[in-house]
């Protein structure tokens, strides 16, 4: 029976899992016949919302990893070289693993899955991916019998809010406006640089790849752009032509290839994911037999993440037995088609000088490059200078960045052109 658990971190998520032992093991016990008890918790400090008086407390998480008496660690501590470090040695102590780290596992995963798999035990991290959606069950099981083609999903709460508070009509705020105020209402990490630049996306979706598509953890072939450079005029041509930009993690199959990709997005307004807005997050996948299904609720927070965590803290108490760790899929290698080989629509927004004839001369370098325009606008903005906003159809991005040098050597075009890629499901 392995129903002994050992909690090491004590912060947001930690917390919440503490409570969760506190309040709902009657609940869990409807469900299974190994409740999990827990044993021990590791953390630098108590936690406010806790109360530690009836369980063993360790200052140093180490101590979990070598308890004879716990079963399962579940590592909350963040980061990525300790938490490795905490993962092996309970490996090494014979103990099943639970965690909520993306990174750990997007950039340690293969090897901290291969020690398991020798050692006959389970690494679960339900939790490290879209915080209480469980999305890593809905793929691995409820659409076991599919061949999954694409999963796209809105994967970081942060981003997202900050996106939907630059949609609200009429609001015309800047992007540093609003980042600061997600930081000030504790949406926002004090350094936000890895939720706004697309990194933790980057991360959850390198996982989400890996047990959807049946590829290997590659974060490093990972294309990924953040939202930093995504301005109030671009919201507002989005609005008028029918789109929302959402921050969207994307992979694909590609004919034997996958594409990988992280970067803002241009989603039509009647689609589901558009109406995703705040912190919420959501993940859509299109598969053979189910066709296309999407998974909706809260990416972080105390309660969601813990449920998460709980759940494969269960799974592991009910089978109690070695797990496959990398998602009961056969793991094959596939190319990663570099950003410059997909195909794509975009949206481009010019600032040109304000004269005849400059309508034509771009119309006629989209035209060389073989882009045709599905959509267009355009608009003067100050005395001197206008504004053209293009959709384009699809083209592949070689052409398109071939494009835009062109428009950008033009004595027309005042400053870099914005693209924005377009969704295509
Ligand atoms: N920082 C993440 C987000 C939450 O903003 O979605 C945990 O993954």
């Amino acid at each position: 029976m392995s129903n002994r658990v050992g909690i090491c971190g004590l912060g947001t998520v930690g917390s919440g899992l503490f409570n969760l032992f506190a309040t709902n093991l009657a609940e869990i016990a409807r469900k299974t016949e190994q409740v999990p008890r827990l044993v021990q918790v590791g953390c630098r400090r108590d936690h406010p919302d806790c109360d530690l008086s009836s369980v063993a407390v360790t200052r140093d998480i180490f101590d979990v990893a070598r308890n004879p008496d716990v079963d399962i660690l579940v590592e909350l501590i963040g980061g990525t070289d300790t938490a490795r470090e905490l993962v092996l040695e309970a490996l090494a102590n014979g103990k099943h693993v639970v965690t909520a780290n993306k990174a750990l596992i997007a950039l340690h995963g293969d090897e901290l899955f291969r020690v398991a798999e020798q050692q006959g035990l389970a690494i679960r991290y339900e939790a490290a991916i879209a915080g209480g959606i469980p999305i890593v069950k809905a793929i691995r099981e409820g659409l076991a019998g599919n061949r999954i083609d694409w999963i796209a999903g809105i994967i970081n709460g942060t981003s997202n809010f900050i996106l939907s508070q630059m949609s609200e009509p009429g609001s015309n705020l800047a992007f540093a406006d609003v980042l600061r105020e997600a930081q000030d209402l504790g949406y926002a990490e004090a350094d936000p640089t890895f939720d706004v630049e697309g990194i933790d996306a980057a991360h959850k979706l390198t996982i989400l790849a890996s047990i959807g598509l049946g590829v290997p953890l590659q974060f490093e072939s990972m294309y990924t752009e953040g939202i930093a450079g995504i301005t109030a005029a671009d919201i507002r041509f989005a609005a008028e032509l029918g789109y929302t930009i959402k921050h969207l993690g994307i992979a694909r199959r590609s004919g034997d290839a996958v594409e990988l990709r992280v970067h803002p997005t241009f989603v039509a307004r009647d689609q589901m994911l558009a109406q995703v807005n705040g912190v919420m997050n959501a993940v859509m996948v299109g598969s053979d037999a189910a066709g296309q299904t999407m998974y909706y609720g809260a990416g972080a927070g105390a309660g969601p993440t813990a449920s998460a965590v709980m759940a494969d803290i269960l799974d592991i108490c009910r089978t109690d037995t070695s797990v496959p760790n990398a998602g009961y899929v056969d793991i094959r290698s596939a190319d990663v088609l570099p950003i410059s080989g997909i195909r794509s629509s975009y949206y481009l927004r010019l600032e040109v000088v304000d004269k005849p004839g400059v309508m034509a001369d771009v119309s006629s370098i989209l035209g060389n490059h073989e882009v045709s325009i599905e959509a267009l606008i355009q608009k003067d903005s100050r005395r001197s200078d206008a504004q053209i906003v293009i959709i384009t159809d699809e083209v592949r991005e070689s052409a398109m960045n071939e494009c835009i040098a062109e428009l950008e050597a033009s004595a027309e075009v005042l400053n870099p052109v914005t693209r924005i890629r377009v969704a295509s499901f």
